[in-house]
């Protein structure tokens, strides 16, 4: 059975380059693996607590929360916002963190990646990604790295797929990820 990568996207924007590089992992992934890109992050509600009760989880809170459950390894592909990450990629990991020390990202290898327009790709934003999901129960893959600078140049006429060097890149990452499933006990 194919490994399950569910990708999840923190820009909402129809033309986003992270999505391109999310559209593209999906294209390359290596045989045995399977990404697939979530649709549906703009539905959510803000977390809320009153909310997140029995009865309450609004419904896309709770398919979000499904299809991580039954992921192997979540990819996080994020732009960065203001030297942060972005509300949208923040407010999954939330939904995502809870049950407290029980969420569906809980002991699940997880990498964040990223393109944004400054020098740096996104670091600041990859970083504090990182971190959140880090503290919501996901194992981070902290040397899964990749942030592609200058987005809005690099791939105003080329597709992700299309850019040789970053298909190359993205392949590695999820194969490596991939790999992290098959073989935890190499991490
Ligand atoms: C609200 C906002 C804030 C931004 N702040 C930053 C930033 O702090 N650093 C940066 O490198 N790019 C920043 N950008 C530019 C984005 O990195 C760039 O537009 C990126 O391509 C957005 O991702 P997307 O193409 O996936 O939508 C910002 C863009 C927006 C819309």
């Amino acid at each position: 059975m194919s490994v399950r990568i569910l990708a999840l996207v923190g820009s909402l924007r129809a033309g986003s380059h992270n999505r391109q590089l999310a559209e593209a992992a999906v294209k390359l992934a290596p045989a045995g693996a399977e990404v697939a890109l979530y649709e549906g992050l703009a539905e959510i509600p803000f977390y809320n607590e009153d909310l997140d009760v029995e009865g309450g989880v609004p419904a896309a809170a709770a398919a979000l929360r499904e299809a991580a459950a039954g992921a192997d390894a979540l990819l996080l592909f994020t732009p960065e916002y203001n030297g942060t990450i972005p509300a949208v990629l923040k407010n999954a990991i939330d939904w995502l963190s809870r049950p407290f020390g029980a969420g569906a990202v809980s002991g699940k290898p997880v990498a964040v990646i990223g393109t944004a327009f400054g020098q740096y790709g996104g670091v600041w934003a990859q970083d504090e990604a990182r971190k959140a999901v880090g503290i919501a129960g996901g194992k981070v893959i902290e040397d899964i790295k990749l942030s592609i600078p200058g987005s809005v140049t690099r791939f105003a006429e080329t597709h992700p797929a299309d850019d040789d060097e970053v298909a190359a890149q993205l392949t590695e990452v999820v194969t490596r990820l991939h790999g992290i499933v098959d073989a935890p006990a190499a991490v």
